[in-house]
């Protein structure tokens, strides 16, 4: 069901999946001749007080899927996301249809590899972008960091891994080129670390085998602020340019959704 209200459109929810206490992602009804680019956001949220609450939310799934997913964090007491956690499949969130952000392959210049830096439900854009074949077109190998404190917090990103070396037609395309790296911080696993502690040892040359450079090296960043601006000193440090929409570059941030 869509309808429109003031530029506002109600689309239906149609999976909700709780991942831990404190993320959940879901998914709504397409709305029809909605077009975007992977990485972008939207305004989304719920009517309050008979008032709309909007909070910017990076679409989690990839441009030409049919599902329309978002990933999002549960704040306690926060002004939306303590009521958007309740939601269920059938009932309606509130939705703008004017997809942005700088998360886009065209904000980029052309690379060998892609680096997509994110913590917690920074993530979000970055599963739209692996998902989009573009991606594999502009560049040669796509590295996905997500750094969480604790390894549940790891479990989106890795099911939508899986799902996509399931996938017939998309794990032909990832195969040799996807690389993920989810790394925690306050708990053992597989890897572990802030990926910026990798950056400034020697640890990101010897899982990545070459340094961050300019020549061949574009990089995704979303986070929080501390983490994008720790981000960005290292890009520029190393010789990246900041890009944007207007004016394509070697490295592009973007803060994620917080409360
Ligand atoms: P840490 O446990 O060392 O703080 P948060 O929930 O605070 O946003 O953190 C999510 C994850 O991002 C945690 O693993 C955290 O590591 C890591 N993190 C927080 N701030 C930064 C930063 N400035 N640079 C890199 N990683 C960060």
């Amino acid at each position: 069901m869509q309808k429109e209200n003031n530029g506002l459109h109600e689309l239906e929810v149609s999976k909700v999946r709780h991942w831990t206490s404190s993320t959940f992602s879901f998914s709504c009804v397409r709305p029809d001749n909605f077009r975007f680019r992977s990485g972008e956001f939207v305004m989304i949220g719920l009517e309050m007080d008979n008032k709309p609450l909007l909070r910017a939310y990076s679409i989690a799934s990839p441009n030409w899927h049919e599902e329309f997913e978002f990933y999002s964090i549960k704040v306690k007491d926060g002004p939306l996301t303590s009521k958007l956690q309740q939601l269920k499949a059938g009932d309606n969130i509130l939705f703008r249809n004017k997809p942005v952000g700088t998360l886009v392959n065209d904000a980029l210049l052309k690379g060998k590899r892609l680096f997509l830096f994110s913590t917690g439900t920074g993530i979000a854009p970055f599963t739209s972008i692996i998902r989009d074949p573009e991606t594999y077109e502009k560049f040669s190998e796509v590295v996905l960091f997500q750094t969480c404190r604790y390894v549940d917090e790891l479990g989106y990103g890795k099911s939508t891994i899986e799902s996509i070396f399931k996938d017939e037609i998309l794990s032909e395309i990832v195969t040799n080129k996807l690389r993920f790296f989810p790394t925690t911080t306050r708990e053992p696993s597989q890897y572990s670390g802030r990926v910026t502690d990798w950056l400034k040892s020697k640890r990101f040359v010897e899982e990545i085998g070459s340094d961050l450079n300019p020549l061949d090296d574009r990089a995704m960043i979303c986070g929080s602020n501390a983490m994008l601006n720790d981000f960005k000193e290292i890009c520029l440090e190393r010789g990246l340019k900041e890009g944007s929409n207007s004016s394509p570059g070697q490295f592009v941030i973007e803060k994620a959704f917080v409360d």
